[in-house]
């Protein structure tokens, strides 16, 4: 359901994973809109660059998985800007490599931080929005949410998850003035892209082009939103494929070789921040 387009200036934002890439931008471009930006990162360093970029005093450390932790972030963000009134869940990891060769350690790592770290925030949000009747929860999931990507399994998995999620709290609480976004990036350029294979056929968008997407879902309610739009396009026309065709113009595309041609080498050090000496 589209509605009228809101103001932004003065709302109350929060944003997880903030501290780079996309979260980072996503910061920026709400403080650039005239939103009052609360910053959470695991990496309290990065956090508070992007709070000194954006001229916000840091809340620091967040770690999504935690859900006390995530609450007085919550809190924190209120008691200085005011009630919540945009909550984005970004956070994530993506472990990248062969299925049966991924530790459970890192599988169980990247389904906390990626979807339960999006659920307790979510629930935490509508906790908070429910009574006041607004505000709006922005998840950041993947065009990997729709589409499989071989080579990254459980990242599919934990994204295909937050479509799930997201698809189910609009219908849930569709009376009661609640608003959610989906937000369906192809590639992007940050910190995650590290050794990735870039297929040609597949669009490449940057951290601003995600924000400004997510920015602008937020000002004019926009449900599902895919970075680069076309994206959405190819991906729907290719669900109304039979399967062996779906699957040939996938593979023709590209999107095995995704994770699938990862040159692990230059992957290590992104996996070794993420989730240490796996
Ligand atoms: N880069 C891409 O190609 C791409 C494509 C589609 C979707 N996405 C999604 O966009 C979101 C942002 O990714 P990015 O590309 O900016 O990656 P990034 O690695 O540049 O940034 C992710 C940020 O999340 C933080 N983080 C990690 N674990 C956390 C935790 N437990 N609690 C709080 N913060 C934590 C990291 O410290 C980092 O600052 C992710 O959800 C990702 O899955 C990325």
């Amino acid at each position: 359901m589209k509605s009228e387009a809101i103001s932004l200036t003065g709302l109350s934002v929060a944003v997880t994973g903030a501290g780079n890439g996309i979260g980072r931008a996503i910061a920026q471009h709400f403080a650039r809109a005239g939103a009052r930006v609360t910053i959470g990162d695991i990496d309290g360093a990065a956090a508070e660059a992007t709070a000194a970029a954006i001229g916000e005093r840091v809340v620091a450390a967040l770690d999504v998985t935690d859900p006390d932790g995530f609450a007085a972030f919550l809190d924190a963000a209120e008691d200085r800007h005011g009630p919540l009134d945009v909550l984005v869940n970004n956070a994530g990891i993506d472990w990248i490599g062969p299925f049966h060769e991924e530790p459970d350690a890192v599988s169980r790592r990247e389904i906390e931080v990626n979807l339960l770290g999006s659920v307790y925030g979510a629930r935490l949000a509508v906790q908070r929005m429910l009574p006041r009747g607004r505000g709006h929860i922005v998840n950041v999931a993947s065009g990997a949410g729709r589409v499989p990507l071989p080579g990254s399994a459980v990242y599919a998995a934990t994204k295909h998850g937050i479509v799930g999620l997201t698809e189910s709290l609009r219908l849930e609480y569709r009376d009661s003035g609640l608003r959610f976004s989906l937000i369906q990036p192809a590639q992007v350029e940050t910190g995650m892209l590290a050794g990735q294979a870039r297929p040609r056929l597949l669009p490449i968008v940057t951290p601003d082009d995600v924000a400004a997407a997510v920015v602008g879902a937020v000002r004019d309610n926009r449900f599902e939103v895919w970075v680069p739009a076309s994206q959405g396009i190819t991906a729907k026309l290719g669900a109304a494929l039979p399967r062996p065709a779906r699957e040939a113009v996938m593979r023709a595309l590209g999107v095995g070789r995704i994770a699938g041609d990862t040159d692990r080498t230059a992957r290590r050090s992104y996996h070794d921040r993420m989730f240490g000496q796996h």
